[in-house]
């Protein structure tokens, strides 16, 4: 019986310990960032640009070589999205400048 509980605590020692560091709360919220801004041009930006030719479907591949363009047609002409019933609300815009900031920062 001692030998098992031996055996048991042997194996529990070996269990991987669940701590994140720093850089893995920062990989995290980086990620988050991306990952809610993405959700904005899959939903308001994507409908319509993947609806024709010649215009740019965003991804998470491409978004952080778009963020200069996206956020000149978004934020400085205004031309995004296109049509009123488009805008984008407080909360999606939000979204896309924290993620621009923070390839800004890098
Ligand atoms: C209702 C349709 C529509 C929606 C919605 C829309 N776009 Fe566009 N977008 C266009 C059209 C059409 C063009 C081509 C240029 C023009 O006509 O002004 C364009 C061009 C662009 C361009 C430059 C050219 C290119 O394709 O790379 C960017 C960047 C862009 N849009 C970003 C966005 C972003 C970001 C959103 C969402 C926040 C968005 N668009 C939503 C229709 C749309």
């Amino acid at each position: 019986m001692k030998s098992i509980i031996y055996i048991i605590l042997v194996f529990i020692n070996f269990i991987p310990q669940t701590s994140i560091n720093d850089q893995q709360v920062l990989e995290y919220q980086t990620n988050k960032t991306k990952q809610d801004a993405y959700l904005v041009l899959g939903t308001k930006c994507n409908i319509c640009h993947s609806a024709k030719k010649n215009r740019t479907i965003f991804s998470l591949e491409n978004m952080d070589d778009l963020a200069k363009a996206i956020e000149y047609q978004v934020f400085i002409t205004k031309k995004m999205p296109k049509g009123r019933k488009n805008n984008l609300s407080s909360l999606e815009e939000e979204k896309l400048l924290k993620w621009i900031s923070s390839l800004n920062k890098t």
